[in-house]
């Protein structure tokens, strides 16, 4: 796959970086990795982790597939968000209520959205919990994740999801991790968020950090640049957002999707075909970044590497257009 460097870091990179947050939707632990070492076999050279994801298991499964591809592998982990007691406890006992679930999509649905982080409903606040930005709480959740990934050094270490640092807490931070990044246990560092603005960071340190993360949805609007530095780019939410809008346009409107089709040179019908079109779209949005992706099956992983690399039939514009164009007819109908 092709590789960029997140700029002025040093850290190189493949297009797409595997997101590791959902893979514990698979409750067998094997399957879990089947799913990595494909990603790593097509390609994917940066994998993107949290203390909290898989309920506080996922960096340690990464870390298996790290030492078997010593020094080949960027890691991007993250601190802030920890887990409650709850939530560790449930950590151990996940198999099994993840199996359940599965067999009850609508109610996977349901927990899963309530359970994305400590805000987002009361899944969440019953498993997650903020544990601040203070240097004390970095340099703990940095050696834990050292510890569980089975690393000296990472390569992006992220605030995640900042809401508010206290400002006289900013310039403490900073010195950390500039300190943490001279000794080499970390490559460079950066802040996540929900767009390219980073609310919740004060100032200085949005401005100081060397990279953003942050979801960037390709039907929405781009989010302009900062006005300052130019920070590297990393985004999320390629596909998780638009695809089920967009699939559901195509089963309520067959022939304008027939002539779209023709337009683009492919079948928006067949499976697969939107959801590559999205991650080239993401991809243009952010040439010279990382897009993240990520499944728990390994034909997409395997297809969504392939599609970073393919050629556009009719071109990127003309991709753009028709993604465009299925987004209007989605407003058109409405929710
Ligand atoms: N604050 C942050 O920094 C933050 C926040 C959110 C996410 N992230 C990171 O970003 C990663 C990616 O998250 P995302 O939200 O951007 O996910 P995404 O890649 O936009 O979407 C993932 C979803 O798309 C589905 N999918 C993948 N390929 C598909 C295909 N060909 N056809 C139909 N469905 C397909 C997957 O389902 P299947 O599993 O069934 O394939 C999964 O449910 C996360 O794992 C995490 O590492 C970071």
């Amino acid at each position: 796959m092709r590789r960029v460097e997140l700029a002025g870091t040093g850290v190189g990179s493949s297009v797409l970086g595997f997101g590791c947050a959902g893979l514990f939707s698979l409750p067998r632990a094997r399957d879990r990795m089947a799913v990595l070492e494909t990603a790593y076999d097509s390609g994917f050279r940066h994998f993107d982790v949290a203390p909290m994801y898989g309920l506080g298991l996922a960096e340690a499964e990464l870390g298996a597939l790290l030492r078997r591809h010593p020094g080949e592998i960027t890691v991007a982990t993250k601190f802030g968000i920890g887990l409650t007691p709850w939530g560790r406890a449930a950590g151990w006992l996940q198999a099994p209520v993840r199996s359940a679930l599965r067999a009850r999509p609508g109610v996977q649905r349901t927990v899963r959205r309530s359970g994305q982080g400590p805000t987002s409903g009361w899944v969440g606040r019953l498993l997650y919990a903020s544990v601040g930005f203070s240097p004390g709480a970095a340099r703990r959740s940095l050696e834990r994740s050292l510890r569980a990934l089975g690393l000296a050094s990472i390569d992006v270490l992220l605030l995640h999801d900042p809401t508010a640092v206290p400002p006289d807490q900013a310039d403490a931070l900073l010195e950390f991790l500039t300190r943490q990044r001279d000794r080499g246990t970390i490559r460079t560092w950066g802040a996540t968020g929900p767009g390219r603005g980073l609310p919740g960071v004060p100032r200085r340190l949005a401005e100081a950090a060397p990279v953003i993360q942050f979801r960037d949805d390709p039907l929405g609007p781009e989010s302009p640049a900062p006005a300052g530095g130019r920070p590297a780019t990393i985004t999320f939410g390629a596909l998780g957002g638009s695809l089920p809008i967009l699939k559901s346009v195509i089963e309520r409107d067959p022939e304008r999707v027939a002539r779209l089709s023709a337009r683009l040179g492919a079948d928006l019908r067949r499976s697969g075909t939107l959801a590559d079109l999205l991650l080239r779209c993401a991809m243009a949005r952010n040439s010279g970044g990382v897009v993240l992706f990520s499944s728990s099956r390994p034909e997409r992983v395997r297809r969504a590497a392939l599609a970073a690399e393919e050629e556009p039939t009719r071109g990127a514009a003309e991709e753009a257009v028709v993604l465009r164009e299925l987004a209007s007819l989605a407003s058109e109908a409405g929710p």
